[in-house]
């Protein structure tokens, strides 16, 4: 167990001050943050596509920089799909580089041999060998699910997929994202030189936009923008100034009459899901070191004829502008003379509820409450 002193949030906003800046400096709560945040939380593993016969075998990293787990996707013959560890049970050799068809799971180091569903089959060399095989020679399986095409997995979930994706994902302008196409040109990878929790702070509050994205602001009505926290995520809405671009929301949804023009839907830790009326920029932050953290950003488009407007513009220049100010957050932390500071409660319930799912996580190594 590694020794790091307990963190806490005081659950009233209202008097409440920030996680302190030893949260964001200390190489050992970064290594602390690895196992009970992002090991048991939900990561992205892409979408399905080279997976999506049967008999198809697809290697995937699990957050790579960080989590950095071999994966393996595997559907099997009649067509059920599951995740499995991509290291031979052996001696570790890794099992699977690339996507292939595949009848068979075999190791080329020794030869050990798995089936689609991960049991070990054929094993050379190991006649003598008593209590074999056992369980544990047969691959983990690990904690699938699919959302919309993509995959998503995890290897000590603190609660069922459905508990971070269900209550927000049932607002949003559905159906969309399996009507949407990946658009290559609209994909990016961002380095910041800050903590990766300082870049989903700044993401999860709205007090900046009229500072920091002059652009932005000129297209949104800050004076409605609105916050609603779910159990591991958080939403946004920015509504339209009266001319700009907005959703055209059919009547089942809760939003029905107001001009939307993004939902801002992050979920724990690391995942954002950006609604625009032309589509989705999809986010996955990915910490490198305590001071290093890449984004990745995805794009899949339902109205080409929309790209222009609104909200979802300029996405380049409002990133840029919020990773400068990410940065320079960064350089604030390694003061001697700031520690931590206030939240606004009408402006930083997500950040609040944020710092506060990470002192649950970093607190319960099992079984969050
Ligand atoms: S490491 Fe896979 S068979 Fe030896
Ligand atoms: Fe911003």
């Amino acid at each position: 167990m590694l020794a790091v002193a307990p963190f806490t949030i005081d659950p009233d906003i209202t008097l409440a001050r920030t996680l302190p800046s030893a949260f964001y400096l200390d190489p050992a709560v970064h290594a602390l943050v690895r196992e009970r945040v992002f090991a048991r939380s939900w990561q992205w593993l892409g979408d399905l596509d080279d997976v999506a016969e049967p008999g198809s075998l697809a290697p995937r990293t699990m957050l790579p920089g960080h989590l950095d787990e071999p994966l393996l996707l595997a559907r099997d013959a009649v067509g059920e799909l599951r995740c499995l560890s991509n290291v031979c049970t052996h001696r570790g050799n890794l099992l699977v580089a690339a996507p292939c068809r595949a009848d068979q799971i075999r190791c080329g180091y020794h030869s050990r041999r798995f089936d689609l569903q991960g049991r070990m089959t054929f094993m050379p060399g190991f006649e003598h060998a008593k209590d074999f095989p056992a369980a544990r020679d047969h691959l983990p399986r690990v904690a699938l699910a699919e959302f919309a095409g993509q995959a998503f997995a995890s290897l000590a979930p603190a609660a069922p997929f459905t508990d971070f994706f269900d209550g927000i994902g049932a607002r949003l302008p559905w159906p969309g994202l399996d009507q949407m196409r990946p658009d290559p040109a609209r994909d990016r990878d961002f380095e910041v030189a800050a903590h990766w929790a300082l870049y989903v702070e700044n993401y999860l509050e709205g007090l900046h936009i009229p500072f920091l994205h002059p652009a932005l602001n000129r297209v949104l009505d800050m004076a409605q923008y609105s916050y609603h926290l779910g159990r591991y995520g958080s939403l946004q809405l920015a509504l339209a100034r009266a001319g700009d671009a907005a959703f055209e929301l059919p009547p089942a949804s809760p939003d029905h009459g107001r001009r939307v023009a993004a939902y801002y839907w992050w979920v724990f830790p690391n995942l954002m899901l950006n609604f625009y009326p032309w589509g989705l920029s999809l986010n996955v932050v990915q910490p490198l070191a305590p001071d290093r953290t890449r984004i990745t950003f995805r794009g899949y488009v339902r109205d080409a004829g929309r790209l222009g407007g609104g909200a979802g513009a300029a996405l380049d220049e409002v990133e840029l502008e919020d990773e400068a100010a990410v940065a320079s957050v960064q350089r604030g932390m390694r003061s001697r003379l700031y520690d931590s500071g206030r939240y606004s409660p009408s402006h930083e319930r997500g950040v609040h509820h944020f710092h506060r799912l990470l002192c649950e996580f970093m607190a319960a190594p099992s079984s969050p409450a």
